[in-house]
């Protein structure tokens, strides 16, 4: 059995799983190193030695549960979640511990919600799809921001992201969601996902100063359209991404993240500007920090310490906003997030 402190962390040596085993050796927890290639596992201890490693693939259900053997919860960093989200959530409801994961393929995420609701909810367990950057800060966010609000009738959530250099991750998960849209593309309206073939409107977002002003591409659709509408009354959900950040994703010769600190963060920065409105009523919350992959693994490891310390309101599969207080998170994470959030939001 183990310690109730480990967590298998699958995908530990990807760009984004390494900020999560950093992170849970910062808040004490003992990550268990999890992924499908042994060498790559064998590097990854020399940075962490001690640590243990296992290898597990998703075609072999019997090497998860033998990966998963004494973990108290499961970080899923490994994409496309198209293939590893399912095969993941199983072996945890097998194993009946929690799972998170940082998924930001919009059609992985509406199949966990779909796939899995029931058995997870009648598990007694939770299972957190998207709880990263994009899916779970923004609900955080529009959570927060909505306050006393039952309703609403729009919520737009702007990435003011200053560059966008993906990973192979990255680029492999837009592919295969690509694919699985047949190259059409998609945003939330009427309550419901749209596939479309419309060009995407290029607007100016009013950002908060210092950063200001910025032209912006409109539905560029993102995992906030499933995760908010899972428990919020909106049914309209847009988000838009700065005109410069979309053009750097899309470059042929786009580059990976570069550190450049001891963190191993990039210069990349970013500002989530979040607007609900109801009738001519309208509320923000805003969030800046430093590295879309890095703030990824404070989101999902503060996550899993909620989860396991009881800190919870509901099971099943949940977005971050359901399942944890919203404005609480978000201050849980000030040493990450510079926050604008409302103080008070009756009325
Ligand atoms: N929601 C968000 O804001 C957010 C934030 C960060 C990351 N993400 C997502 O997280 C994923 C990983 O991103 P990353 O930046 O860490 O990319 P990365 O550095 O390229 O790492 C990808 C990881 O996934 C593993 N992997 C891929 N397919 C696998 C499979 N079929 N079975 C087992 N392992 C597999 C890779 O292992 P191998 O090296 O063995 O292929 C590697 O460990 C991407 O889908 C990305 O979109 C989302």
């Amino acid at each position: 059995m183990g310690s109730g402190r480990n967590v298998a962390v699958f995908g530990a040596y990807g760009h984004t799983g390494r900020f999560v085993v950093a992170e849970l050796r910062e808040r004490g927890y003992v990550p268990l190193l999890l992924g499908r290639d042994q060498d790559k596992l064998l590097a990854l201890v020399e940075a962490h030695p001690g640590l243990e490693a296992r290898q597990a693939s998703v075609d072999d259900p019997a090497s998860l549960d033998r990966a998963l053997n004494g973990a108290a919860a499961v970080i899923n960093c490994a994409g496309p979640f198209a293939t590893t989200a399912a095969p993941l959530v199983e072996a945890a409801l097998r194993a009946g511990i929690p799972y998170v994961d940082v998924a930001a393929e919009i059609e992985a995420n509406v199949d966990t919600f779909a796939h899995f609701a029931e058995r997870a909810r009648a598990a007694g367990t939770v299972v957190v799809p998207a709880m990263a950057f994009y899916g779970g800060l923004g609900d955080l966010l529009v959570t927060t921001a909505m306050g006393d609000w039952t309703a609403a009738d729009e919520a737009h959530i702007a990435y003011g992201l200053s560059s966008w250099h993906p990973t192979t991750g990255t680029l492999a998960s837009g592919v295969v969601s690509g694919q699985r849209r047949s190259g059409r593309r998609v945003r939330y309206t009427g309550g419901r996902l749209e596939y479309h073939d419309d060009a995407l409107p290029t607007l100016e977002w009013p950002f908060p100063a210092p950063l200001g002003p910025q032209s912006v591409i409109g539905e560029f659709t993102m995992a906030d359209v499933v995760t908010i509408p899972s428990h919020l009354a909106v049914p309209e959900v847009r988000t838009y991404m700065t005109a410069k950040a979309a053009a750097d994703l899309s470059a042929p010769d786009a580059s990976a993240p570069a550190a450049v600190d001891e963190r191993g963060r990039s210069a990349q920065t970013f500002v989530v500007d979040v607007l609900v409105r109801s009738g001519d009523k309208e509320r923000r919350a805003v969030a800046a920090g430093q590295d879309i992959y890095a703030i990824s693994a404070p989101l999902a490891v503060e996550a899993v310490d909620r989860i396991l310390t009881g800190r919870t309101r509901t099971t099943g599969v949940a977005s971050a906003g359901a399942v944890f207080d919203a404005p609480d998170f978000l201050r849980a994470l000030s040493s990450h997030l510079s926050l604008h959030v409302p103080l008070d939001t009756r009325g």
